[in-house]
């Protein structure tokens, strides 16, 4: 099983970026975390990042033939404003979580909409990296071989 982990714009910038929201650890910290929760459970990932909506979208559009199973999201900022994303979630057939590392319903009203979430599987938020594992786990969901239920 191979799923594609998605990031989305600034969170390149993580470590520096208001870490009193974000945290200290950095982008490549996220990488590492992701590939470890990889091992865990036994799935092949690839972790990418880009700052543009429609190289996001042309990334979701190709993931299916790229051979991925699902899709880890975290559109940052596209969020709350791209229905072009949301198309795109509802356009493709295989599943995609949406993460998000604060909890964007307890702060700024503006980051309450999320048109991602309204296409999405399922939401992990305020959690921080952890996030991205539930979201790992939920797709690997009871693909899961016997011996690593436990
Ligand atoms: C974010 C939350 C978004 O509101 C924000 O624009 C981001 C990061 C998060 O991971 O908490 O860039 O998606």
């Amino acid at each position: 099983m191979k799923l594609l982990i998605l990031n989305g714009p600034n969170l390149n910038l993580l470590g520096k970026r208001e870490p009193q929201i974000y945290g200290h650890e950095t982008y490549d910290d996220l990488v590492d975390y992701c590939g470890l929760c990889g091992m865990e459970f036994g799935v092949e990932l690839e972790v990418l990042q880009s700052n543009h909506e429609g190289i996001l979208i042309d990334l979701l559009q190709d993931a299916e033939e790229e051979g991925f199973a699902g899709v880890v999201l975290n559109a940052a900022g596209y969020t709350h404003t791209s229905i072009a994303l949301m198309d795109t979630i509802k356009a493709i057939s295989i599943p995609v979580v949406e993460v998000h590392l604060s909890n964007i319903m307890e702060r700024e009203e503006f980051r309450h909409t999320s048109y991602i979430g309204k296409a999405c599987v399922a939401s992990f938020m305020g959690e921080g990296f952890a996030g991205y594992r539930r979201a790992i786990e939920f797709l690997v969901g009871d693909r899961r071989p016997e011996s690593s239920l436990n």
